[in-house]
C-alpha cells in the first residue's frame, strides 16, 4: 500500500487543488492587469491527519522524501527544497494570525513539473486548504490565494503574480476566469461545449525562464517609474495607454517600449477575449490568441523556438480556432482551442509535425475546465483518479532522495 493510501486508510482527509493554463493575458498579472486562466483537471492531492503537537510531518510520494517542521520555530527560512512550498504556506498562514495544528501530510501530484501548468500553486493551495481545515479554520478563497502568493513571493522567493493561486482557489468547472488583478474582481465566461481545450507540451524548459521572468518584472517597474514621473495616477503599467506610450515613451529604451506595448495591448486583448467567449465568437477569440502569441514572441520576447514551432503547426491544422504559448514562457506548453470533432486529427498532426521539426515527442493533453481546490471525497469508481498512473513529481528539486529532517532556525 502506498503511504498516501495508508494515511487515507487511517482516516486522513483528502484535498486537491488544480493546475492551470492561461487562455490569454500573459505577464499582465504583476502589472495589475487582466488575465483569463482556466483550471485544469490535473491536481495535486494532499492527505492530512491531525497531530497532537505542532509539528508538520510532510511526505512526498513522488520524491519518496520526508521532512519535519516545527511550527514554533522562530525564524523559518526556505532551503531550496520542494517542501518550501508547504512550509511557506504554513509560515505565511501563521504570520497572518491563523494558528495551525500539527499534521501528517502526504502529497502527490498529477500536474507535470516545469511545464508551466502551475504545479507550485497547486501544492500551495492544496496544502493551505488542508492545513486550514485541519486546524478548524475557514479561510476565504481570495484570502487563501493572496496568502499562497505571498508565501511564494516572500518565503520561496519567486516573484510571481496572483494568477496561478487565484484560479486554483476560485476556478469553476466549465468556465474560464477573467480576473482583474488589481481589484481581484472576476467573471466566469463559460467555455462553449463544441470546443475542446488542448495543451501541447513542448517538453522543454530553458534555463533562462526564471532569470528572464525577473528581468521582465524589473523592466516593467522601470517603465512604470518613467510614466509615473510624467503622468499622475500611474501605479502600474495597467494605468498606461498606448497613446501615453506614443506620446511620452520616446525616451524609453527600445526594449522597454516593446515590453510596455505587449502589456498594454495584452490587457486590451483579455477584455476583448472575455466578450468574444461570452458571445460565442471563437473565431475572434482565436485571432486574439494568435496576436497574443506574436506579442509575447516579438515584444515581450519570452517565447522560444519550440513554442513557436508548436503554435505554427497548430495554426495550420483544420478546426483550430487559436493557439498560443501559455505561462511564463521559454518552454512549457501551448494552449489550443480546437473544434470538438477535430481533436483526434489535431493530436496526430501536432505529434507528427513537432517530432519531425524538433526530434522531441510532445505530450498532448485534452482537458476539461475544472473547479477550484476542494476537499476530495472519493466514490468507489473514482479511486483511480487519486491513485492514478499519470503521476509526476511535485516540484523541481536538485536534492537527493534521502529523507531530510527539517529544523528551521
Ligand atoms: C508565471 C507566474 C504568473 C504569471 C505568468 C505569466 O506563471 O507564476 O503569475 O506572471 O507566469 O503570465
Amino acid at each position: 500500500m502506498s503511504t498516501f493510501e495508508s494515511l487515507r486508510s487511517q482516516g486522513a482527509q483528502i484535498y486537491r487543488a488544480p493546475g492551470r493554463v492561461n487562455l490569454i493575458g500573459e505577464h499582465t498579472d504583476y502589472n495589475d492587469g487582466f488575465v483569463m486562466p482556466v483550471a485544469i483537471d490535473l491536481y495535486t492531492y494532499v492527505a492530512i491527519k491531525p497531530r497532537e503537537d505542532r509539528t508538520l510531518c510532510i511526505h512526498s510520494e513522488s520524491f519518496s522524501e520526508n521532512c519535519e517542521f516545527d511550527l514554533d520555530e522562530s525564524a523559518p527560512r526556505a532551503r531550496g527544497h520542494w517542501s518550501d512550498y508547504v512550509l511557506g504556506v504554513a509560515v505565511t498562514l501563521e504570520q497572518a494570525g491563523y494558528r495551525l495544528r500539527g499534521a501528517d501530510l502526504e502529497i502527490k501530484s498529477d500536474v507535470p513539473i516545469g511545464a508551466g501548468l502551475s504545479s507550485s500553486a497547486a501544492i500551495e493551495v492544496a496544502t493551505g486548504l488542508a492545513m486550514g481545515d485541519n486546524s478548524g479554520i475557514e479561510i476565504d478563497r481570495v484570502e487563501l490565494a493572496k496568502l499562497c502568493r505571498q508565501a511564494e513571493n516572500e518565503f520561496v522567493g519567486v516573484r510571481c503574480g496572483i494568477m496561478d493561486q487565484f484560479i486554483s482557489c476560485c476556478g469553476k468547472a466549465g468556465t474560464a476566469l477573467m480576473l482583474d488583478c488589481r481589484s481581484l474582481e472576476y467573471r466566469l465566461p463559460p467555455i462553449p461545449s463544441h470546443v475542446r481545450l488542448v495543451i501541447c507540451n513542448t517538453m522543454v524548459k530553458h534555463e533562462l525562464a526564471a532569470s528572464q521572468y525577473n528581468t521582465r518584472r524589473s523592466e516593467c517597474e522601470a517603465a512604470v517609474r518613467h510614466f509615473a514621473d510624467r503622468l499622475s495616477g500611474v501605479r502600474a503599467l495597467r494605468d498606461v495607454t498606448l497613446d501615453d506610450l506614443a506620446s511620452l515613451g520616446s525616451e524609453l529604451p527600445c526594449a522597454l517600449k516593446r515590453r510596455c506595448r505587449h502589456v498594454i495591448s495584452e490587457n486590451g486583448r483579455v477584455a476583448e477575449a472575455a466578450n468574444a467567449i461570452e458571445v460565442g465568437d471563437l473565431g475572434a477569440l482565436g485571432r486574439l490568441m494568435a496576436e497574443s502569441h506574436r506579442s509575447l514572441r516579438d515584444d515581450y520576447q519570452v517565447s522560444c523556438e519550440e513554442l513557436d514551432v508548436m503554435v505554427e503547426l497548430a495554426s495550420q491544422v483544420e478546426g483550430v480556432y487559436g493557439s498560443r504559448m501559455t505561462g511564463g514562457g521559454f518552454g512549457g506548453c501551448t494552449i489550443n482551442l480546437v473544434k470538438a470533432d477535430r481533436v483526434a486529427p489535431f493530436k496526430e498532426s501536432i505529434t507528427r509535425g513537432y517530432q519531425q521539426a524538433t526530434g522531441i515527442l510532445p505530450q498532448v493533453i485534452v482537458f476539461s475546465a475544472a473547479g477550484a481546490a476542494a476537499r476530495h471525497i472519493e466514490s468507489a469508481n473514482s479511486q483511480s483518479e487519486v491513485g492514478g498512473t499519470n503521476e509526476t513529481s511535485i516540484c523541481d528539486s536538485n536534492h537527493g532522495r534521502d529523507s531530510v529532517r527539517y529544523r528551521h532556525r
